[in-house]
Order: C-alpha cells, then sequence, then structure tokens
C-alpha cells in the first residue's frame, strides 16, 4: 500500500524501528495506519509555555540577554551584513517569507529559511536534522558561507573581544578564562532562541478544554486532518512527530509518493537528498524531518524548496504527495482554518540595544 524504505518488524513494540538509535532517525510506518489502535500514536497536546533546557547550557537572566543581542547583531557575519534577525525576522512569523535567504556574501542557502519560533521544542534541528541541538545549528551557520561566512573561530572571537561590553558581559555570564568562543556564542544565542515560544494557539486552548476556541471551520479542519492522514506524521506538542530524545530526529520521505504533477509544478524533486546528506546511509536518500505546523500560517512559502506560495497549495500538495489523495476545495478551506488555529502568542520583543 505505501512505498516505505523501512522495513517492517512484525512484533516490534510500536512504529519505532530496531536499530534507529545509532542511525537517529525514527520513521513511521505508515501501513500501520491501517492496524486497529493506531490512531492511539496520534497524542496533541498543549505547547508547554516554556522549552526544554539541556543540562550544559542553563538559562540565566544574563545570558539571554547577551543572546537576544547577539541574535540581532550584524557583526556575527564576515562582513557585518546580516544578523539572525535578517533571516529569521521576528515580526515577520521568525522567517524572511522568501523563497531562500541570501547569505553575508551574497551567496543562497539550499534550503528556505525555517522560523525559529518553537524551534526549541524540536529534538533536531535543520530540514535534514543535522544539527543535533540549536547550539548545534549557530555554529553550522558561523561558518557556512552561504550565511554567516566567517573564515574560522579566531577571526569571530577576535571581533567581539575588541567590542568591550561584550567582552565584559560573556566574561560574566562564562567566567574569565576564556569569555569570547564561538561555543559561548553559540550556548548564549541558543539560550535566547530558547525564550521564543508561542503557546496559547486557539488549538491549544482547544486540547485544554475550551470547546469554543476553535471556529466551526476549524473544529472541521481538525477532523479532516485525522481522517485524510495528516496526523499520522503531524502530531505531539509540535505536530513534528513523537516525542523523540533531544539529539535524534523524526523524519519521513518528501514526496512519499512521487510522480505527481506538483513535482514538476514545485520542483520538490531536485538533488537534495535530505538526511541522507548528513548520514550517507542509503535508507535516509529524500528523508526530511516532519515540519512543526506551529504559526504555519504566518511562514509561507513551504517546503524545503520554498517553492509552495500559499498554504492552500501546502495542503493541496500535502495530501497528493505525501498521502496520495486529492482533496476538494472545501476540504481544503477546513484543513487551512484548523491551521491558522495553531497561531500562537508571540512573546513582546523590544529592541536590543547593541554594544558599540
Ligand atoms: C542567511 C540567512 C540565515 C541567517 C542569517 C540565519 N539563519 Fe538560521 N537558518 C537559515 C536556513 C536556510 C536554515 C535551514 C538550514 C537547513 O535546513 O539546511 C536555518 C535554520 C535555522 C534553525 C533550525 C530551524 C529548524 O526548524 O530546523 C535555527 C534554530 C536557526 N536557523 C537559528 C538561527 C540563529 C540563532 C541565527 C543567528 C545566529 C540564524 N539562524 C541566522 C538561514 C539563516
Ligand atoms: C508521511 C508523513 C506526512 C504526512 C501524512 C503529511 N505530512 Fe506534512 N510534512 C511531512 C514532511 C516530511 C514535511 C517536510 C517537507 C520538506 O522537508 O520539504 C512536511 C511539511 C508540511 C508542511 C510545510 C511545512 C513548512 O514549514 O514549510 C505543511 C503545511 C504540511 N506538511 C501539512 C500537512 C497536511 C495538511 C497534511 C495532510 C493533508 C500533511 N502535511 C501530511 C510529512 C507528512
Amino acid at each position: 500500500m505505501v512505498q516505505n524504505q523501512a522495513e517492517k518488524k512484525p512484533g516490534s513494540p510500536g512504529f519505532l524501528l530496531p536499530g534507529m538509535k545509532q542511525i537517529k532517525s525514527y520513521f513511521l510506518l505508515l501501513s500501520l495506519l491501517c492496524v486497529p489502535g493506531a490512531q492511539a500514536f496520534e497524542v496533541f497536546s498543549p505547547l508547554p509555555t516554556a522549552a526544554p533546557v539541556p543540562a550544559d547550557n542553563p538559562q540565566t537572566v544574563e545570558k539571554i540577554r547577551l543572546g537576544k543581542q547577539l541574535y540581532f547583531d550584524a557583526r556575527l557575519s564576515v562582513n557585518g551584513t546580516l544578523s539572525c534577525n535578517t533571516c529569521h525576522d521576528l515580526n515577520n512569523g521568525g522567517d524572511d517569507g522568501q523563497i531562500r535567504s541570501v547569505g553575508a556574501l551574497g551567496k543562497t542557502p539550499r534550503r528556505s529559511t525555517p522560523t525559529v519560533f518553537n524551534a526549541a521544542f524540536q529534538s533536531v534541528q535543520f530540514w535534514d536534522g543535522r544539527a543535533e541541538s540549536l547550539e548545534a545549528a549557530v555554529l553550522y551557520h558561523l561558518y557556512d558561507p552561504t550565511v554567516f561566512a566567517n573564515a574560522d573561530e579566531a577571526s569571530l572571537v577576535e571581533r567581539f573581544t575588541a567590542i568591550k561590553n561584550y567582552r565584559t558581559q560573556f566574561s560574566k555570564v562564562f567566567g574569565r578564562e576564556q569569555p569570547v568562543t564561538a561555543d559561548n556564542i553559540a550556548q548564549a544565542t541558543a539560550a535566547y532562541v530558547r525564550t521564543l515560544v508561542t503557546p496559547d494557539s486557539a488549538f491549544d486552548r482547544y486540547l485544554k478544554g475550551d470547546k469554543n476556541a476553535l471556529s466551526l471551520n476549524a473544529r472541521r479542519g481538525f477532523e479532516e486532518f485525522q481522517k485524510v492522514g495528516c496526523s499520522a506524521c503531524h502530531f505531539g506538542i509540535n505536530l513534528s512527530g513523537p516525542p523523540v530524545p533531544m539529539g535524534e530526529g523524526f523524519y519521513e520521505l518528501f514526496p512519499n509518493y512521487s510522480g505527481s504533477e506538483y513535482d514538476r509544478k514545485y520542483n520538490l524533486v531536485t538533488d537534495d537528498l535530505g538526511r541522507y546528506e548528513a548520514t550517507k546511509e542509503d535508507i535516509h536518500k529524500r528523508l526530511f524531518r516532519v515540519s512543526t505546523l506551529r504559526n504555519i500560517a504566518l511562514t509561507a512559502p513551504y517546503v524545503h524548496t520554498g517553492t509552495i506560495p500559499t498554504l492552500d497549495e501546502a495542503v493541496r500538495v500535502m495530501a497528493k504527495t505525501q498521502l496520495q489523495q486529492d482533496l476538494s476545495d472545501e476540504q481544503v478551506k477546513y484543513l487551512v482554518a484548523f491551521l491558522a488555529s495553531l497561531t500562537g502568542k508571540f512573546p513582546r520583543q523590544a529592541i536590543a540595544r547593541l554594544p558599540d
């Protein structure tokens, strides 16, 4: 029934495959959808008001304040041209609304920029999950020639050490020994990103028992979401799958059914092999992390290629490529109403004052 690159092992406790601990990739066996009781996996829970914090990077007020300054500081880029906020605009849903962003040196990252809001709830970062933490994501970015394009740590450290106010702040937060390092930049910035959470969406209020929180159309959409089968992959607090341990990811084939008109229309099948690029394991070809759907109404364009311009279209494409279904206009309308109910309350961000 379903093309699935993962092998089904009879008698396995659930949809988590044996051996995936080593490869740090979880797949869902779609065939299990036909098994009575499979719905039990599709648990929805409200977004907590605070994100999980790793033991080796505890949150402190000073660290978050430093991280916020770094987030808005273009001096993170090799030539002072762009900050995190250029691509992940906090007043614009946490992304930049572009098909693809442009890095410090005018080069284009190969995938569309995702939102940073609620990224802290994701067990891995990036479309292919190659960053195992927020800290790792920042470190990748610092040296990525299509993002901040720093040549090495030394030049970065020199630049920030020369700024007295930063030197003082880093010493306060990380100690005097070696205050400014790439790791510490990553730690502080990640600590700030962990505050970028958007709880209390209409859907969250609905899950907490306020049955009137969802409009009639959104409620119909929630039913469709489960009936059509979106919820086979999109469930859990971030609607991005099961709660796997931090550092391990939950991936699916995209497109799961290739060959539809959409592949060509939106250029969905490229030389980007997704998870495979991180692991070089053949069974990971074209697997992508199941995306969060929180605030999805605000983060067009869609999917890793950034080629799907509207949410209506993204819903149609997903139904076709992931579930081999054609939706009616009504179904699309309801599903979009449901997805709009996933827009949460954004933390108010006062402008950060940056050291001279
Ligand atoms: C030039 C644009 C650009 C800049 C500047 C930038 N990012 Fe990104 N960011 C991206 C792109 C593109 C991706 C997706 C990369 C991929 O999947 O291969 C991404 C992914 C991420 C993710 C993972 C989100 C997810 O859902 O997987 C986080 C977190 C993140 N960036 C945080 C930051 C922070 C913090 C900064 C500043 C230190 C920053 N970014 C600066 C473009 C940018
Ligand atoms: C088989 C698993 C699976 C099913 C079923 C599925 N999705 Fe997805 N979804 C994914 C994956 C994987 C991605 C990431 C695609 C990529 O990397 O480009 C995704 C991405 C998305 C996105 C784009 C996210 C973004 O930030 O751009 C939307 C919107 C979406 N799904 C909605 C839906 C809807 C609505 C349904 C039901 C009609 C559905 N999905 C069914 C796996 C699935």
